[in-house]
């Protein structure tokens, strides 16, 4: 019950879940892989991407994980049914919640989805969506040059705040476009400026909180809560710039990370 819950994801994306967990679940125990150095899988076959996602959990199945959470959309569009059949443990992906989450917003069932190039392409959430309810609607959209914005620390500036709003620009079209799921892990750190762009009236979902929802029911359902009283000590690791990650998650988390270290994983 005290093991930790691995979180996994191509570089600093996942922070957006991990923070999620750290605030439902303070007495959980995370470890969170960020494979950085090989950061975006978005473009990525979906054969390379399933060989570094087997990497990663390889990495974390040696840290006795209880869960894993793929904080992924690319990983978890092209691992996540493979991993259900092949893994031993609870294992969750963000693709689902986040379809749940923009179902329960939509009034107008006008949904769009923006994401990495291989989620887009791979239809992973048009099929969980209809999967739910098929009365609706769904636009999909590739932002391929926001993953490298966010890896930069670049977030907040007027020039991504200008890449932002071009990329967006094939959405404005849709008027009776309400809800937009933010089908990458790495957007909600962009949700100022994708917020701004499309306006107050469109709801903007990223699938951290409902995921961070599902882990726990998954814990009390399977018995796996952490019982115990002692102070949570997380772990951090990316294949990339110790530093880089570092300034990253201190400006995005609640809290400063303290154990974060630069790993190998494809030896
Ligand atoms: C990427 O590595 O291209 C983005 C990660 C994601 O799809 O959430």
């Amino acid at each position: 019950m005290n093991r930790p819950i691995g979180v996994i994801d191509s570089g600093v994306g996942g922070l957006t879940v991990a923070r999620e967990l750290m605030r439902q679940l303070p007495k959980e125990r995370l470890i969170y892989l960020g494979d950085t150095v090989r950061c975006p899988y978005g473009p990525r076959p979906k054969e390379e991407v399933i060989t570094f996602t087997q990497q990663m959990i390889d990495f974390l199945l040696k840290k006795d994980i209880k869960l894993l959470v793929i904080a992924c959309n690319t990983a978890t569009a092209f691992t996540l049914d493979l991993l259900k059949e092949t893994l031993d443990i609870p294992v969750l992906g963000v693709i689902q919640p986040g379809a749940r989450a923009a179902i329960k917003v939509t009034e107008t069932k006008d949904i769009g989805v923006i994401g990495t190039v291989g989620t887009i392409e791979s239809e992973a959430y048009p099929e969980a969506l209809h999967n739910i309810s098929e009365d609706l609607t769904v636009h999909g959209l590739s932002c391929p040059q926001f993953v490298p914005l966010v890896e930069s620390g670049r977030f907040s500036d007027e020039a991504s705040e200008d890449i932002v709003r071009h990329a967006l620009e094939p959405l404005k079209a849709y008027k009776q476009l309400d809800t937009l799921i933010l089908g990458c892990t790495h957007y909600p750190i962009l949700h100022e400026p994708i917020q701004k762009i499309m306006g107050d009236k469109v709801h903007i979902i990223s699938s951290g909180e409902e995921t961070a929802r599902e882990v726990s029911a998954i814990l009390s359902y399977q018995g796996l809560h952490n019982e115990s009283h002692e102070r949570v000590n997380h772990e951090f690791y990316t294949t990339g710039s110790k530093e880089v990650f570092k300034q990253i998650a201190n400006r995005w988390m609640d809290q400063p990370i303290k154990h974060i270290e630069q790993v190998v994983i494809d030896e």
